[in-house]
């Protein structure tokens, strides 16, 4: 009887998911014919569990949120507080005291000198926020004529159209390429480029364009949309350097690097560099509600004081929401108390083991690791739509872990605290089903 129950609660979700539900970044006909998708109706710490009662590894802490696990019993009672008081409220003109502590607690954590910090909910809108605040900096402070960004060919900061611009990846982009904003495109310093040329085409790039560009924006150390690649910690301080002889505001989007997954609480740390704003989002609120940040500099902030045409006019309904920000504020806390950043080495050291064995089978053409993340490139069809990485999907699947693939990168990042148990056996299911696929390849 129990199994009927599930069953008809399996396909009565399956049903209306595939009746009505338009699916991100997914071929919708191939989806409906062809795939029988994981029914998650629970999750707990690094596991998933599905309406027939399997359980999976979170291989990828679900989008790259869930930093401290799922339902992190003290998010969740921090959650379940604030609600009881006030789940909403605007923040123009009014205030409430989860966003004051969080911002307060935010600059604290963050590198120094950043020391405002602008509400918004999900990463594409956190890096719009710096942007935006970028490009009215200069219009209402003497250089009008600063109008474009400089960024990555291959870079991934989101989905609205602003970012867009920003963004390298190329399927991504294309039906959207004559309505962007102009955006400078540079080489990636991550493999397989070289980093030498990477750094000599960025200072042409800035000295050439200086008097026209905002900003240059920049995922610190390690490009995640595009394959997890991982490049030097020199670039960054190059970038650094350039923008302060050039006078152009660097951007670090920490919306995927920042909270620890590299390692420090925030990549720009490993270079010792302090961006003029810093984006962050998903482990920002442990991967609970949508809720985002952009911190930025004294100068920056001030740029914006005076007269009331010189206001930052954006905002977005649910910014700074208190539910989000009482959650952020006890992440914070967690961070500090249960020692997130030091318990998590040991398991990265795990994880940069196993790749680094993975890297030498047949079928692999590379691996890289970088604090909590673990990548690998399977040989041949290479891109974000390249079939290989789903093959290991699919056999993670069999074996009890949710590996979602770039292409044919196949990638771990899960939460910063996993059970070693956990860990273990995530590692395990990545080294049978890459072995499996790649002995195919
Ligand atoms: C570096 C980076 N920036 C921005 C974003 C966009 O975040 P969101 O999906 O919350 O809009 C992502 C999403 O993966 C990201 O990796």
């Amino acid at each position: 009887m129990a199994v009927q129950a599930s069953d008809s609660r399996r396909e009565r979700i399956v049903t209306l998911d595939k009746k009505r539900i338009w699916h991100p970044y997914t071929e919708m006909s191939a989806y409906r014919e062809r795939v029988d998708p994981l029914v998650v109706v629970r999750a707990e710490g690094a596991k998933l569990y599905d309406a027939d009662g399997r359980v999976y590894i979170d291989g990828n802490a679900s989008w790259w949120t869930s930093t401290l696990g799922h339902n992190h019993p003290r998010l969740v009672r921090a959650l379940e507080r604030q609600a009881a008081e006030i789940c909403h409220t605007a923040l123009a003109g009014i205030v409430h005291p989860a966003a004051a502590e969080l911002a307060e607690r935010l600059c604290a954590v963050a590198p120094r000198g950043l020391d405002h910090v602008f509400f918004s909910d999900n990463g594409s809108t956190a890096v719009e926020v710096a942007m935006k605040q970028a490009l009215q900096y200069w219009y209402q402070n003497g250089r009008p004529e600063r109008r474009r960004f400089i960024s990555l060919r291959d870079a991934f900061h989101g989905e609205t159209m602003g970012v867009t611009a920003l963004g390298g990846v190329e399927v991504f982009r294309r039906p959207f390429e004559d309505c962007l904003l102009e955006s400078i495109h540079v080489p990636s310093p991550a493999w397989p480029a070289s980093l030498d040329s990477a750094c000599t085409a960025l200072r042409r790039a800035i000295a050439d364009n200086a008097d026209c560009v905002a900003a240059l924006v920049l995922e610190p150390m390690v490009q995640g949309a595009a394959g997890m690649r991982i490049y030097d910690a020199s670039y960054l301080r190059l970038a650094r350097e350039l923008c302060d002889e050039y006078d152009v505001f660097l951007i670090c989007d920490e919306v995927f690097a920042g909270y620890g997954r590299t390692g420090p609480m925030w990549a720009s740390e490993q270079a010792g560099i302090r961006p003029d704003m810093l984006c962050t989002a998903k482990g920002f609120s442990g991967g609970m509600l949508p809720m985002a940040a952009t911190l930025s500099s004294d100068r920056v902030f001030d740029g914006f004081l005076g007269e009331p045409e010189r206001a930052f006019y954006y905002g977005h309904t649910f910014c700074g929401n208190p539910l989000g920000a009482a959650v952020a504020l006890e992440v914070l806390n967690v961070f500090e108390q249960e020692d997130i950043l030091a318990g998590a080495v040991s398991k990265a050291a795990r994880i940069a083991r196993a790749f680094e064995e993975l890297g030498r089978l047949p079928g692999v053409a590379c691996s890289r690791s970088l604090g909590m993340i673990g990548a690998l490139d399977l040989v041949g069809e290479a891109g974000y739509l390249a079939s290989p990485g789903w093959e290991v999907f699919e056999e993670a699947r069999r074996l009890g872990a949710y590996l979602r693939p770039l292409g044919n990168v196949v990638y771990v990042t899960p939460s910063l605290n996993i059970p070693d148990d956990d860990l273990s056996h995530l590692i395990e299911v990545v080294c049978q089903s890459v072995a499996k696929v790649a002995d195919r390849v």
